[in-house]
């Protein structure tokens, strides 16, 4: 990627309304929208280098304030390119500012296969190593090379890898302070093509297509998979377009084996994922429910009836409103389990 910028290119400014699926009422003081990587030496001479930054993707995964104060960022970076091509795979570069699902179903329909199960997440491409995407038994740490970025600090871009990137589960540099003056703006994946593509079906919401393989001889394609995923999420997830939610609100907590084991003797339904360095992930979700949350209203915010990892915004709902119901669930949580949920999205609030 090159640093030839045009010093001269600036960026649209607006104080506008921030779109997020939340429908949470928020103001941008400034907001500018970043369409071209030309305008970058400008942001970093005007202001950018001194402030934190505030970056707006489809704001699928972020709780925000009535105000948002400082200088804020609309990522609107466009473009897909095909970096290098072998028989069994491809690297593409794809701009920060395009959506996710739009991508995975471009990627699917080129023939690069890999992202068939991170299919429907809301959000951009530049917000998918953010909090390091999973779904399904793939994360999208596993299918990145690298990610490029401007940072801030030394105002230049620079390619970095997933070893820098720090991907763990729900997890990246991108959310820790070391990582607050870098902008994301594109992602190179490398996909298979179909001759090396192996499916991941491990999660048991895609057991029927595993065992239809394994008893029906069913041939799985990284369309089965696809729509196999679209179809689980449909079912068991809200649409933001009818009723706003930024999906999981809390991660899936990780505990000791000796934590684990003390809980199942007590709940044997307990649902835990062993991990490869001994721990479990707990299903929040299932605790939430055990806690008698599922589908409970508090004022104009409330738990999902199908999923009590999601909490929605039912009406003129703030962001306090859902800090205030997702405190007192935590706080049951940790009574009822011993556990302490964590907040997924990024709160600005
Ligand atoms: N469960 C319940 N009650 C609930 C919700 C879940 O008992 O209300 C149980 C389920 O029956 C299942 C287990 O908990 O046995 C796990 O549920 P599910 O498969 O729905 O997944 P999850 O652990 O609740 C995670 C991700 C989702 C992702 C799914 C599928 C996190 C924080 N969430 O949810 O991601 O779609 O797995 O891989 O890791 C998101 O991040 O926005 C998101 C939706």
């Amino acid at each position: 990627m090159s640093n030839r910028q045009k010093p001269t290119s600036r960026p649209s400014f607006r104080s506008q309304a921030v779109h997020n699926t939340l429908a949470l009422p928020c103001v941008a003081e400034s907001a500018w929208q970043l369409d071209d990587e030309s305008c970058l030496p400008w942001l970093q001479s005007h202001w950018l280098a001194n402030q934190p930054m505030k970056i707006v993707g489809a704001g699928s995964n972020l709780i925000l304030p009535p105000i948002l104060t400082g200088p804020t960022i609309l990522m609107a970076l466009k473009g897909i390119t095909v970096i290098e091509e072998t028989t069994h795979d491809i690297l593409v570069n794809v701009a920060a500012g395009e959506s996710w699902h739009d991508w995975v179903q471009q990627s699917l329909k080129a023939g690069w296969f890999g992202l068939e199960n991170l299919a429907l997440i809301p959000g951009t491409v530049g917000a998918s190593p953010v909090q390091n995407i999973g779904a399904y038994g793939v994360e999208v740490g596993q299918l990145i090379e690298h990610v490029n970025v401007w940072d801030f600090s030394c105002g230049q871009t620079k390619a970095l890898t997933t070893d820098d990137c720090q991907f763990a589960y729900r997890d990246s540099l991108f959310k820790k302070p070391e990582g607050q003056a870098l902008l994301i703006l594109s992602v190179s994946f490398r996909l298979r093509k179909k001759a090396a593509w192996q499916p991941t079906l491990d999660y048991p919401d895609l057991k029927p297509l595993s065992q239809a393989a394994l008893l029906d001889g069913f041939v799985v394609s990284p369309q089965a998979v696809f729509d196999q995923v679209v179809a689980v999420r449909r079912l068991k997830l809200p649409d933001p377009a009818s009723i706003p939610n930024a999906g999981s609100f809390f991660k899936n907590p990780l505990v000791s084996a000796e934590h684990c084991d003390r809980l199942r003797q007590r709940y044997p339904g307990l649902v835990a994922y062993p991990q490869t360095d001994g721990r479990a992930k707990l299903a929040a979700g299932w605790m939430i429910e055990q806690c008698g949350w599922k589908g409970r209203q508090l004022g104009d915010v409330g738990v999902h009836e199908r999923q009590a990892l999601v909490l929605v915004n039912l009406g003129n709902a703030q962001a306090r409103d859902l800090l205030a119901l997702a405190e007192v669930i935590g706080a049951d949580v940790l009574e009822r389990f011993g556990v302490a949920l964590e907040i997924e999205p990024i709160c600005w609030a």
